[in-house]
């Protein structure tokens, strides 16, 4: 990086006035009677003793809810606390696919729906079968059986991480629940990252073996997924190994290139497999996966979770918080986020299925063919529990109420909202125009780290605020404190930090255990610090109010400020480059950029373009700056600190010039405020 960077964090980042101010949402919403009525958890009363119970005695809580699921050998103590690192379920043996799968075919349920899959091309109106495909618990035992083969076949052994680079298909349930069989993490990344995102992960897991798909389909085009991987591995010879599925299958002339003796189509590998392949016994605290996410400083961090903790924290959270009923034939799951987000990971696969019951994939866009698409989906497959973002909702509201109205939405139950603050004014148009206002709205509050929900209502017992997250959930220990770490009073804004171990936390941070200490545990002595601020209103209910890290939250998805920094400083006319997040009317955050260039670039439209575009090859479109702007040089503390709240101020506050070649000057501004983030 060519500038020093802000270090450590800023309160007085957040824009929200209503952490400052303790403005109270009057509206409430209590639990509807009909979900109180049949809900594993049913009234405030019950929320209060259970959560008194998981505080005092976490041993019995977890112990007695982990027995709800298979284990090949029991634990010996549920937890080992040694700040910073948690070990759960220690001594456990056990299998997640086996309690995602075989637990179901052993109670005689393998003829039950497990995975409804709808591709982008399907058309109700001139269906293709191979668009919309269901698995039961038995389809699924056969073909992750056949794939977990597959893996031992190339050479997989347990503890090598499989990288996963493909679109939202049942292959990418089928090959992460393979590998979770066999005990092989993997690493999956999500389809809209690039070619230099898919080296820089492959080589900092050391992963020997990609498997993807040659293209995806995303608002009626192709995504080339192989072409990606074949221009990752043209700079870096780690992965010997690729298997690819042919998702696409040459529609329209669609190819994509096969390289011998390192390529292998998924279709070939399958047809030799056996379909039997135990589980591999697993020790509860033996590595999962790995998920890639941003931070404030460097590249993107490989976040570890664990077997034993983060099953049983992901299905009970899946259960009380969605209030899933697997003896309901009529439940039907639908999380919208990618497989490749920790969302997808939790609350589409591994917490889901071990509640028996169906969960929906979608591969597309919520507006291809139309912006009807996820309601006529809802319509069709009957879809129970919805949790969608923010972001999503906002675009909604913007194409309008008639497009749900042409639906019948009254299947419905729970409604869920992830990944950002919600506005209260989306959160009412969702409980109205989707949820009929008769839909609990679980608006749930947790990270890549935490593995699972942390704060968040539970649907039969929560009163409900707009735009608060209300209450933790189970074993977590909330607290809002200032930077020596002192508890604040209601409705102070300050700084959210967990003070207890609960059994999906992150284990660290793949092999760097000082970035580890760094970020989350020395900020806050003996918390850990999650990087938000968050404040706490009179009835107890958490705010969160967003990120007081250099990290930003675009369409619910996390970016590093220095990572589009580093981004736009490797493109030769660049010399400096500053990131700052600005409000975005469908985004929530969107993305600001200044920039100074080398002697004698010019500052033209073009160049924004081509920057604009090379951010997105560097990273990822989701990474795109929303505005760039020019500017001299950079407005700097005496100490050299980017001055970033001025820049922020800018980036909201300012309309953009249509006259490019004028140069922001900081220069007069700079000296105004000099001592303002000194
Ligand atoms: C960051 C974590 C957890 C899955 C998706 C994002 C923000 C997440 C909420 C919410 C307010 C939220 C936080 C958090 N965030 N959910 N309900 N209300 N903020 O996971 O990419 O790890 O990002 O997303 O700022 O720190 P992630």
């Amino acid at each position: 990086m060519s500038q020093p960077q802000t270090k450590g964090v800023d309160l007085g980042a957040l824009g929200n006035a209503g952490m400052q101010s303790g403005l109270q949402e009057t509206r409430k919403f209590p639990p509807p009677a009909s979900i109180s009525k049949s809900a594993h958890v049913k009234s405030m009363a019950e929320y209060d003793r259970l959560y008194k119970e998981s505080i005092e005695n976490p041993d019995k809580f977890w112990g007695e809810r982990a027995g709800e699921l298979h284990w090949f050998k029991k634990w010996d103590r549920v937890l080992e606390w040694n700040l910073p690192d948690a070990k759960w379920f220690v001594g456990g043996k056990t299998n997640l696919s086996y309690n995602c799968i075989d637990r179901q075919v052993q109670a005689g349920l393998g003829d039950k729906v497990a995975i409804v899959w709808e591709g982008e091309p399907y058309d109700a109106a001139k269906p293709v079968a191979s668009e919309l495909v269901r698995l039961t618990y038995n389809d699924l035992l056969r073909e992750v059986s056949k794939f977990a083969n597959v893996l031992k076949s190339l050479g997989v052994k347990k503890g090598e991480v499989v990288t996963l680079y493909m679109p939202m298909i049942p292959e990418l349930a089928i090959a992460m629940l393979a590998c979770a069989r066999i005990g092989a993490p993997h690493s999956i990344i999500f389809g809209g990252f690039s070619a230099s995102a898919i080296k820089d992960r492959v080589e900092d897991a050391k992963s020997k073996i990609i498997v993807t798909a040659d293209g995806g389909y995303r608002r009626g085009k192709v995504v080339p997924l192989k072409a990606a991987v074949d221009e990752a591995l043209t700079s870096t010879d780690v992965v010997k190994t690729v298997v690819v599925y042919d998702r696409v299958k040459g529609v329209g002339g669609f190819k994509f290139a096969m390289k011998a003796g390192r390529d292998h189509l998924w279709s070939d590998l399958m047809a030799k497999a056996s379909d039997k392949c135990p589980a591999e016994p697993m020790d509860s605290e033996d590595l999962l996966f790995i998920l890639y996410t941003s931070g404030s400083t460097g590249k993107p961090k490989g976040i570890m979770h664990t077997t034993g903790g983060y099953m049983v924290y992901t299905y009970l959270t899946s259960r009380y918080v969605f209030d899933l009923h697997g003896e309901d034939p009529a439940e039907m799951h639908w999380c919208t986020a990618d497989i490749g987000w920790v969302t997808g990971h939790s609350y589409i696969v591994y917490g889901v299925l071990p509640n028996r019951v169906a969960t929906l994939m979608f591969e597309g866009a919520p507006n291809q063919p139309a912006n009807d698409r996820f309601w006529d989906i809802i319509q069709r497959h009957k879809v129970t529990k919805f949790y969608t973002a923010p972001t999503a909702i906002r675009a909604f509201m913007k194409w309008g109420e008639q497009e749900p109205k042409k639906h019948d939405l009254s299947s419905l139950k729970i409604l869920g909202s992830v990944g950002e603050p919600i506005n209260p004014e989306a959160w009412m148009w969702y409980h109205e125009h989707i949820g009929g206002k008769r839909c609990p709205i679980v608006d749930t509050w947790w990270q890549t780290e935490t593995g699972g929900h942390m704060i968040t209502p539970l649907p039969g017992a929560t009163t409900t605020v707009p735009g608060s997250c209300t209450r933790p959930f189970f074993g977590i220990d909330v607290s809002i404190v200032n930077k020596d770490g002192q508890e604040l009073p209601a409705n102070a804004g300050g700084f959210l930090v967990i003070k207890k171990p609960w059994p999906s936390i992150l284990r660290g941070i793949l092999g760097d255990r000082e970035r580890f200490l760094k970020t989350y545990w020395s900020e806050i002595k003996g918390c850990y610090f999650a990087g938000d601020g968050a404040r706490r209103d009179l009835d107890g209910n958490f705010w969160v109010m967003g990120r007081v890290d250099d990290v930003i939250n675009v369409s619910g998805h996390r970016l590093g400020t220095m990572e589009v920094e580093s981004a736009l400083v490797s493109h030769p006319s660049v010399a400096e480059a500053a990131v700052v997040g600005m409000p975005h009317e469908i985004k929530g955050t969107g993305i600001a950029a200044f920039v100074t260039l080398k002697t004698g670039k010019a500052p033209t439209e073009e160049l924004k373009k081509e920057l604009t575009n090379h951010v997105g090859h560097e990273i990822g479109a989701i990474a795109k700056p929303d505005q760039i702007r020019f500017t001299e040089a950079l407005p700097k503390t005496r100490s050299g600190k980017i001055m970033r709240r001025l820049l922020r101020e800018l980036a909201s506050g300012q309309e953009v010039k249509g006259d490019t070649t004028t140069l922001e000057d900081f220069s007069i501004l700079a000296k105004l405020r000099d001592t303002d983030e000194a």
